[in-house]
């Protein structure tokens, strides 16, 4: 989550997903909740041509999970796309006093089928942010190692502190501040060394810059299957087997 656009949100939800799956042996769902529809496309779905989507998944109670669940290359990975319509999410549940829990009640009922539900943010805060907010335990932050990018993370590290007062399990934490778009310059270092200061326990390893990342999505792969062995791939497990690693232990399975 990051209310800056461009940060490696999707890429670091797809590709960490991708991974929990495929490699750590767990059963995963990934919510896109971001309009822009870029993780259903990120795993190669045509989110343009399908008739149900997140929004109809939250907003009409007739939609069920297996209306919108999409299986994916990836074993073991399922996705719940998003697309436009979700545009529309603030004034379908207008009238809803509980319109930020959406998300939360549905996820209720879906538990034993999943050892890990992972969302897909948008770059905005809202009605959907807040939806994740509500329904997920653990946030990551994706932080761009460039100019204004450290403002903004305090930003949202105070929103999601913030949104524990309304939680029903006493709010999310951020579990990890994730340097992305790194590159060796004075700037990007000294970006790095202040998010390291704030965040001594919580601050991975940066995400350089590196064209395999971005390829991939373009062909519409994660970067295990694309690029298994490019210096992208090395750095995204890094920060993959960490988030995995700070994970709560009881709901999940042993690594494969
Ligand atoms: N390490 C990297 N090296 C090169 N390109 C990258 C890297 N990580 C991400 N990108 C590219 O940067 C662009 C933005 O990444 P991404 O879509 O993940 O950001 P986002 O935070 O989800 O954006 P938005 O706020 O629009 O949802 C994409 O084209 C992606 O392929
Ligand atoms: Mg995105």
């Amino acid at each position: 989550m990051s209310e800056k656009g461009g940060t490696c949100k999707t890429t670091l939800a797809v590709n960490t997903a991708a991974y929990f799956a495929q490699k750590k042996g767990a059963r995963v769902l990934l919510i896109d909740v971001d309009t822009q529809g870029h993780a259903g496309k990120s795993l190669g779905i045509d989110v343009r041509t399908l008739r149900l989507n997140v929004f109809h998944w939250l907003t009409d109670a007739a939609v069920t999970l297996d209306d919108v669940l999409h299986p994916t290359s990836v074993p073991g990975l399922s996705v719940i796309p998003a697309y436009k319509e979700l545009a529309d999410l603030p004034l379908a549940l207008a009238n809803d006093e509980r319109r930020a829990f959406r998300l939360a009640d549905r996820l209720e009922k879906l538990s034993p089928r999943f050892d890990v539900v992972m969302f897909d943010a948008p770059p905005s805060l809202g009605v959907a942010t807040s939806n994740i907010l509500m329904a997920t335990d653990e946030v990551v932050i994706p932080v761009a190692t460039t100019y204004l990018a450290l403002d903004g993370c305090a930003e949202m590290v105070t929103t999601v502190e913030q949104a524990g007062k309304t939680h029903p399990r006493g709010g999310p934490r951020v579990l990890l501040v994730v340097p992305t778009l790194y590159r060796k310059t004075a700037l990007a270092d000294e970006i790095l060394a202040k998010l390291r200061h704030y965040f001594p326990d919580r601050c991975a390893e940066p995400l350089a810059m590196n064209v395999a990342i971005d390829e991939a999505q373009s062909h519409g792969k994660t970067i295990w299957d694309h690029a298994p062995w490019s210096r992208g791939a090395t750095l995204m497990q890094t920060i993959a087997d960490d988030v995995w690693a700070r994970r709560p232990d009881a709901a999940l399975p042993k690594s494969a």
